[in-house]
């Protein structure tokens, strides 16, 4: 199905399911205009054969022997980057001290990464759940016994129209304590293992709606933080391949999801994304659009009441091993890095001047860089009048500190929340910070 947005942008929006051979080129993705981040498992895990997910409950070394080949999850060596891997030894060596080691020892051990399952709340998943239950698998947020399948999977009459209450006005130079808002939206349901345990992806069932997405569990963090309520004009700036989206998806039911993503490819690869977990009945809430984010907010400016920046950045996972091109593509990867903090800047500038006034918009990356996450936002605040910092920590960060490994906390102010891999906990990395804008 194809319409138009408002801004005129071409929208697209396929609920057919088609076999697109383009997906298979997403594997490999790495698009002049960002990284690929492909740390959600929606296809790039899809190419594991089931059989070797069996692999799972083996005694992880902590890290491998030497540096130069690691042996990925499916049994095949993975030759690291040498000169990512020297790049990241200094830099985070530095910026990230003692944790450094222990982060370095699991993102080289793709063996021992733990893999989130988010139920979706469209979809039959009693039997899922059960599943899960039974091989030990546990609720990552603290709630839920809900009935699944029952109203949620059916249309909610939303007020496109009404704002939605945003926590009370702070002073703009220090982060903002918000009151804690209560625990997690209920519909939004993660499992996950304290084993690497990998969960089968799940398959295609002709005419039904998939019942599971696999993922990194630090990113819901984000959309946790963005906290989407009922009715809001939401917008994924970044939006492919979509997982976020999902996410939000499963916590409440916007007035307006628009989900932005540039590359063409990618956008494919959204759209399937999309019609494989989302029912017919939200096409009218959800679209597809495909503008330049560095523009979005200019040309929609003040429409939105949420906007989530998962921004194009180093990803420190993937990026420690070699693609194709070797080492010589690893000293590709790191003139673009060089670039990316101008690049993050502008998006994140877009995103701020597309929110109304007392919206909220979170940025987030899925790398430990300072100049990527930290030093990007301190400078949008320093450049940007009406808005102001939030502090996430006691809302996000304490209750969470059982999952997730957070640098060290108290440090105010603290810019933003990172999730740094540890063993057990090999979530991340992600960065979070959460801005609101006051006029
Ligand atoms: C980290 S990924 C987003 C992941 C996604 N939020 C998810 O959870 O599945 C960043 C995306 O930004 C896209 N991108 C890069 N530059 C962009 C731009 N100028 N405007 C819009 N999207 C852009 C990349 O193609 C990439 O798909």
């Amino acid at each position: 199905m194809f319409r138009r947005l408002v801004s005129g942008e071409l929208c697209i929006l396929r609920w057919r399911h088609s076999q697109s051979s383009k997906c298979l080129r997403l594997l490999s993705c790495n698009s002049v205009i960002g990284p690929d981040r492909g740390q959600d498992l929606s296809r790039e895990e899809r190419t594991v054969p089931t059989e070797l997910v069996r692999l799972v409950h083996t005694n992880t070394r902590i890290g491998p022997a030497d540096d130069t080949f690691v042996s990925s999850r499916a049994g095949k060596q993975k030759r690291v980057c040498k000169v990512i891997l020297d790049r990241f030894d200094q830099q985070y060596g530095q910026e990230l001290g003692p944790l450094w080691p222990s982060a370095r020892a699991v993102l080289l051990n793709p063996v021992c990464w733990q893999y989130g399952v988010m139920l979706n709340r469209f979809a039959a998943v009693s039997e899922v759940k059960q599943r899960l239950q039974g091989q030990g698998f546990v609720s990552l947020l603290p709630h839920t016994d809900l009935p699944l399948n029952s109203s949620l999977s059916q249309p909610h009459p939303t007020s496109p129209t009404q704002p939605s209450s945003i926590p009370h006005p702070t002073s703009p130079t220090q982060p903002s304590s918000i009151p804690h808002p209560g625990p997690p939206p209920p519909s939004l349901q993660c499992f996950i293992h304290p084993s690497p345990v990998r969960y089968p992806s799940p398959p295609h069932r002709q005419g039904q709606l998939k019942p599971y997405y696999l993922m990194n569990a630090a990113s819901l963090l984000p959309v946790l933080a963005l906290g989407v309520e009922e009715g809001d004009r939401v917008l994924d700036l970044c939006s492919a391949p979509g997982g976020k989206a999902l996410a939000i998806l499963q916590t409440a039911d916007p007035a307006r999801l628009c989900c932005n993503e540039m590359d063409p490819h990618r956008r494919d690869w959204l759209a399937k994304t999309l019609e494989s977990f989302i029912p017919q009945w939200l096409s009218s809430t959800v679209t597809v659009s495909n503008q330049d984010g560095r523009i979005f907010g200019q040309s929609e400016a003040g429409m939105y009441d949420k906007v989530l920046l998962d921004a194009p950045c180093s990803n420190d996972r993937s990026w420690l091993f070699s693609g194709p091109g070797g080492e010589q593509h690893g000293a590709v990867r790191l003139r673009e890095r060089a670039r990316l903090p101008t690049l993050q800047t502008q998006l994140l500038r877009s995103a701020l001047a597309a929110l109304r006034p007392g919206g909220v918009a979170v940025y987030s990356t899925c790398t430990m860089s300072r100049s990527e996450n930290q030093e990007v936002v301190e400078a949008v605040l320093n450049t940007c009048p009406g808005v102001e910092l939030q502090d996430l920590e006691e809302e996000l960060a304490l209750p969470l500190q059982e999952h997730f490994t957070f640098t060290p906390l108290g440090h105010t102010p603290s810019l933003g929340l990172l999730v740094v891999p540890q063993q057990g906990q090999t979530w991340g990395p992600m960065f979070l910070s959460r801005i609101k804008r006051i006029r």
